[in-house]
């Protein structure tokens, strides 16, 4: 199996990608951190240790940066609540899981520097504050882990502007640095996820499941639905952290291609930016790559197997 830290700000597909992580036998999940990103730290935090308590997730859980490096704090309440993780038809559990003292972090480093070098995935499905402040505090982390595999960035568009993804623009300086360290990088952008879309048959899959787990999924689908529609004008809603897990899990399922990549920080119009320079093909020693093609029928039977799985404990 293949050991990862997920670091995340759930969020509806932050949750997903949690349950995704969990219920699938090749990913050793070593810890979850929490970053501010879809909402405070605090509320992201809290959604956290509540879907590791309706899925029974057995790691530690820590808590992070409060706020970007350079920007100030901006959440994305019109998509995941005021929560963070709003949902209706559900009732969300008093959390059991305890947040350990140690900082988000210094448990990156610590984890990544305790094992074998090589063997340590980071996979950020939020800002990427952690990961820089990380790198910065570490630098030997860069040469020590696998890969970094985060949900981020586009190479032909945007959500937060027209260019610029969430989790990109509300941190830039964060993502200029995690992009620009020399370790291998695949960016699950929106090109990829918004061909995640959660549609009538994918819900009724999930919930045909008929357990307490698949509820809270099929919550989680219906506020995205919901939120989707009315924000970005989506008929079935793009679910983008768990494309990360399921391209760990089994790379046939997501397809990508080696491109140059840097970030923009100077733009007028174009801060966040994830820029790939297509000119030419990749030069040998580009570290960086992006996914391209999704199967969508693949990625959706993983996650549904995950739930069921869960489920069952
Ligand atoms: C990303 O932004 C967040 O709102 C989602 O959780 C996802 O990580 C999509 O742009
Ligand atoms: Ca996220």
């Amino acid at each position: 199996a293949q050991k990862i830290i997920l670091d995340c700000d759930p969020g509806h597909d932050d949750a997903v990608a949690i349950l995704l992580a969990a219920g699938n036998p090749e990913i050793d999940l070593l810890g979850i951190t929490t970053v501010g990103g879809n909402q405070t730290l605090d509320k992201v935090t809290y959604n956290a240790r509540q879907v590791m308590t309706i899925a029974g997730v057995d790691c530690p859980i820590h808590a992070g940066a409060t706020r970007p490096l350079v920007k100030d704090v901006e959440t994305a309440g019109d998509i995941h609540g005021d929560t963070g993780m709003e949902i209706h038809g559900y009732e969300l559990p008093t959390p059991t899981v305890e947040v350990a003292d140690q900082h988000a972090v210094d448990f990156i480093i610590e984890t990544v520097m305790a094992n074998e070098p090589g063997t340590v995935t980071l996979v950020p499905t939020g800002p990427l504050t952690n990961i820089a402040l990380a790198v910065r505090l570490e630098p030997r982390i860069v040469e020590r882990v696998k890969e970094v595999v985060l949900m981020g960035g586009g190479y032909h568009t945007g959500n937060w502007s027209p260019v610029a993804e969430f989790n990109i623009k509300i941190d830039p300086e964060a993502a200029h640095i995690v992009f620009n360290e020399p370790w291998p990088l695949t960016m699950v952008g929106l090109d990829l996820t918004h061909q995640a879309l959660t549609t009538a048959e994918v819900e009724a899959q999930i919930k045909a499941i008929g357990s307490d787990v698949a509820d809270f999924t099929v919550g989680l689908f219906h506020a995205f639905r919901d939120n989707y529609k009315d924000a970005q004008g989506f008929d079935d809603p793009p679910v983008h952290d768990p494309c990360t897990i399921a391209y760990l899990i089994d790379p046939s399922i997501v397809s990508t291609q080696k491109v140059p990549l840097d970030v923009e920080l100077q733009g007028a119009l174009t801060t966040g930016m994830t820029v790939a320079d297509f000119r030419a093909p990749a030069p040998p020693d580009c570290h960086t790559q992006v996914a391209v093609n999704l199967d969508h029928k693949r990625f959706w039977d993983l996650v549904t197997d995950a739930v069921r799985s869960v489920s069952s404990r």
